[in-house]
C-alpha cells in the first residue's frame, strides 16, 4: 500500500484494532475517511486484508452509503438543492451555473481542489428556495449572478474548513 505518511497508516491501525472487535467496518470506514477524506481502491484493499475480509465486501459498504466517497473532495463542497420548491425556483439554473464557472460536473472536484460540486435532496429550507449549502453555511434566494460572487467569499478565505456535507445524494 502506498500511502504518502508512514502516520496516517498508524492511525488506520490504531482505528480497526480500536472498532474491530466490535465489529464495526461502517465505523473503520468513517474513521478512516476522517484521516484520508476520502477512501480510495487502495486504502480499501488495505482495510480489508487486515480485517481479513473480501474487498468486495468493503467496496460494497463504501459505495451503498453516500457518507462515503472513494474521490478526493475539495476544500469546500457546495450542495445545490434539486428538491421540488427549489426546483421550481430555478435551482437547475444555479447547478448550470456553478458547473459553468466552476468547470465541473456533479460530483466532480475543481482544478483548484477548493470546491466539490454535489445534489441534495430538499433540505429542509424551501422558504429559502432556490437554496444552496457550501459546507454548514445555506445561502437562500439565489439568482444565477449571485453565484461569482458567492465563490469569490470562499476563495477568499481559505482559513474556513467545511468539508462535511450529510445530506447529499448519488
Ligand atoms: S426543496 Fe430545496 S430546501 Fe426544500
Amino acid at each position: 500500500m502506498q500511502v504518502k505518511q508512514q502516520k496516517s497508516i498508524k492511525e488506520i491501525d490504531e482505528v480497526i484494532k480500536k472498532y474491530h472487535e466490535t465489529g464495526g467496518l461502517i465505523r473503520i470506514l468513517q474513521k478512516t475517511q476522517e484521516i484520508y477524506g476520502y477512501l480510495s481502491e487502495e486504502t480499501q484493499i488495505y482495510i480489508a486484508k487486515k480485517l481479513n475480509m473480501p474487498m468486495s465486501e468493503v467496496n460494497g459498504v463504501v459505495t451503498f452509503y453516500s457518507l462515503f466517497s472513494t474521490k478526493p473532495k475539495g476544500k469546500y463542497t457546495i450542495g445545490v438543492c434539486l428538491g421540488t420548491a427549489c426546483y421550481v425556483k430555478g435551482a437547475n439554473e444555479i447547478m448550470k451555473k456553478l458547473k459553468q464557472t466552476l468547470e465541473i460536473d456533479e460530483g466532480e472536484t475543481s482544478a483548484d481542489k477548493m470546491f466539490t460540486l454535489i445534489a441534495t435532496r430538499c433540505i429542509g429550507a424551501c422558504g429559502l428556495a432556490p437554496v444552496i449549502t457550501i459546507g454548514d453555511d445555506v445561502h437562500g434566494r439565489l439568482n444565477v449572478e449571485d453565484v461569482p460572487k458567492i465563490l469569490e467569499k470562499y476563495q477568499n478565505s481559505p482559513e474556513k474548513n467545511y468539508n462535511t456535507p450529510n445530506n447529499h445524494i448519488k
